[in-house]
């Protein structure tokens, strides 16, 4: 192994205790942060992050508000929930658990979050901020990965990056993230072509394909930045979208799974909910 590990896990406690500091000060001129996650249904991977990010909540002095509703809620019954959370003072920050059950209209009920408590940064309106330019709430995975990039190359203007995986939860806003940043953006996704080649080219890799170990250790640029962030559950047990063993031989910086990126999206939930609540108090 030559790679430098990029310690995820260190870096978010670091940033979770800086919040709590951020927390007490607001506790003591009488504002508590609160953050409301809501549950629908019993997807088994998402009772784990609810039960974790209500935790964490805690251990940095939020109030957590947790509301879990049954599978068949009627839409209209979930809307009326947000509406109550929008107008509720002490909630600064709303997040709907995804994926919600086949009935809903997930765009709808994300756009029903006033934007300025959608601490997920899914509301069309944070989309169209972040991608013009202007103050948003940004999706707590990609803000992760960026803080790491920052954290380890320090200025990323002109680096060739290259973002496996075009979803709305990370490989769009990563992209849009590594763009305000000055970065040349590349976006790959299951219809590229020559994605070997792409990599090869790439100063820093975002990996977010969901798909194990996909990424080969052959297609990195010696000396690269690789992100890695997929969760994979294998026989072998939980697994990245990058070849670790592989990759790390020839990257500069690799994140591990687990304790990379992991980590990082629940903390940088709780900065969104501190950096909602500072705007409205
Ligand atoms: N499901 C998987 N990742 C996320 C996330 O970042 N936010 C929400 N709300 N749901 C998710």
């Amino acid at each position: 192994m030559t790679a430098t590990l990029i310690n995820g896990k260190a870096f978010a406690a670091d940033l979770r205790a800086r919040i709590a500091t951020g927390v007490a000060a607001m506790t003591a001129r009488g504002i508590t942060p609160g953050l409301a996650v809501v549950l629908v249904g019993e997807d088994p991977a998402s009772q784990v992050y609810v039960r974790s990010k209500g935790r964490m909540t805690r251990e940095v002095g939020m109030n957590s508000f947790e509301h879990r509703l049954p599978a068949e809620t009627p839409q209209a019954d979930l809307l009326a929930l947000i509406d109550r959370l929008n107008a509720d003072p002490s909630v600064n920050g709303i997040l709907v658990q995804l994926p919600l059950p086949r009935h809903m209209d997930e765009s709808a009920v994300i756009n029903a979050i006033y934007p300025d408590k959608d601490v997920d940064g899914f509301h069309i309106l944070n989309v169209g901020r972040l991608a013009t330019g202007q103050k948003a709430m940004v999706p707590c995975t990609p803000l992760g990965c960026l803080m790491l990039l920052r954290d380890h190359l320090g200025d990323l203007g002109g680096k060739n990056a290259l973002v496996i995986g075009r979803s709305n939860i990370v490989g769009k806003p990563m992209a849009q993230l590594l763009l305000r940043d000055s970065a040349t953006v590349t976006v790959a996704h299951s219809r590229t072509k020559n994605l070997p080649e792409l990599c090869r080219q790439a100063d820093i890799i975002v990996a977010a394909v969901g798909r194990a170990r996909f990424v080969q250790g052959d297609w990195i640029k010696p000396g690269a930045t690789v992100i890695d962030v997929g969760i994979n559950r294998t026989d072998d047990g939980l697994v990245g979208d990058v070849d670790f063993d592989a990759a790390s031989q020839t990257a500069g910086a690799i994140t591990p799974v687990p304790g990379g990126v992991g980590p990082m999206t629940i903390a940088c939930l709780l900065a969104n909910t501190l950096t909602a609540t500072a705007r409205v108090n």
